[in-house]
C-alpha cells in the first residue's frame, strides 16, 4: 500500500502546514521507552505494551515517509537489554522476527532504505537473516533511511571504532595525525548517517540510555511524557514544532546566529532577483 494514498485529508494538511512553517530535522532519533509501564498502567502484560509499540513505529515511520524526512534512527533494543530476563528477551526478539517478515514489502513499496546499527552478531541468527536481507533489498531506495538500532550501545560503537582504527595505524593505513573528528565518525557504524538533529525520548525519562553519544553532541532534546505505546503523528507533529522554535547556536552568541541567517536570507534573495 502506498503510504500517500492512505493519508486522511486532514493530516495532509497537518503535514503541509508544518512544512511550510517550520524547519524539518534531517535525522530524527528516537529512543523508544514506556512499553512496559503503559501496560502496567492498564493491568497487561508487558508483552502487550511492546505489541502496542510496534503500532506506534508503524504510525512514527509513515508519518516520517510522508513528511519527507531524510533519516530516523529508532533504538529498539540497546545491548544492556540483553539483561533483562531471558522470557522477555525471547519476546522481544520473535516480534523483531515478525517486525521485519510482515513489514518489508511495504517498506519496500514505500522507497524505504532500511539500514541497521549495534553488535548485530549477537541477535539470533533468523533475525540476523532477515535483517541482512532486508536491509540488501532496500539498499537502492531514495526515500525515507530507517535505522533500527538493535543490539546497540553507543560506547560499544565507539570502543568498536577505536580498535579499527588502532588496526589501521598498524597497518599504516592512517597516520595518528591524521585522526580528525571527521576521520573517527567514519568508522562509526553510523557514518552513512548524518548527525541527528533532534532526538525523542519517550515515557518522560531524561536520559539517554547509550543512544548516538558521538552522534548526538549538538542534537536537540526532546522529552514527551507519553508512554511509546501512545505517542503517535501528532506527538511526532508537536516535537517537529518544539524542535523548530529553537535556537540552534553551535557554542556561538544569538546575534551571531540570527546576523548569519540574515546574511543567507538576503543572499537567497539576492540569487533570486538576479535569476
Ligand atoms: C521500551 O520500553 C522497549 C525496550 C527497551 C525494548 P521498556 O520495555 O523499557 O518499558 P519500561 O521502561 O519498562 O516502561
Ligand atoms: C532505552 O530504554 C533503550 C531502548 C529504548 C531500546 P531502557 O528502558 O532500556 O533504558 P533505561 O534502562 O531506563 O535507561
Ligand atoms: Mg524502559
Amino acid at each position: 500500500m502506498n503510504w500517500l494514498k492512505e493519508q486522511s485529508l486532514e493530516d495532509q494538511e497537518i503535514q503541509n502546514n508544518l512544512l511550510a512553517t517550520c524547519k524539518i530535522p534531517k535525522h530524527i532519533g528516537i529512543i523508544m521507552d514506556g512499553n512496559g509501564r503503559w501496560a502496567l498502567e492498564r493491568g497487561l502484560s508487558r508483552t502487550e505494551g511492546h505489541k502496542q509499540g510496534i503500532e506506534s513505529v508503524r504510525d512514527i515511520v509513515k508519518a516520517s515517509a510522508q513528511l519527507k524526512i531524510g533519516y530516523l534512527t529508532l533504538y529498539a533494543f540497546s545491548i544492556e537489554n540483553w539483561n533483562r530476563p531471558l522470557t522477555e528477551v525471547g519476546i522481544l526478539m520473535k516480534l523483531l522476527e515478525h517486525y521485519l517478515k510482515s513489514e518489508i514489502d511495504e517498506i519496500d513499496e514505500n522507497n524505504i532504505r532500511l539500514y541497521s546499527i549495534g553488535k548485530l552478531s549477537s541477535l539470533p541468527k533468523k533475525v540476523q537473516r532477515l535483517l541482512f536481507e532486508a536491509v540488501e533489498r532496500t539498499a537502492k531506495n531514495t526515500g525515507l533511511t530507517l535505522t533500527l538500532a538493535l543490539s546497540y550501545s553507543g560506547r560499544w560503537d565507539i570502543v568498536r571504532a577505536v580498535q579499527m582504527l588502532v588496526h589501521d595505524v598498524r597497518r599504516s593505513k592512517l597516520a595518528p595525525e591524521d585522526i580528525t573528528e571527521e576521520t573517527f565518525s567514519s568508522y562509526l557504524q553510523t557514518n552513512i548517517l548524518p548527525d541527528p538533529d533532534l532526538i525523542i525520548r519517550t515515557s518522560g525519562e531524561m536520559r539517554l540510555s547509550n543512544f548516538l553519544l558521538w552522534e548526538s553532541a549538538y542534537s536537540e532534546i526532546y522529552i514527551s511524557n507519553k508512554y511509546w505505546p501512545e505517542f503517535r503523528r501528532t506527538d511526532l507533529y508537536e516535537a517537529i514544532i518544539d524542535y523548530s522554535r529553537r535556537e540552534r547556536r553551535f557554542g556561538r552568541t544569538s546575534e551571531q546566529v540570527v546576523s548569519q541567517s540574515k546574511t543567507i536570507e538576503f543572499q537567497s534573495e539576492k540569487s533570486l532577483n538576479t535569476r
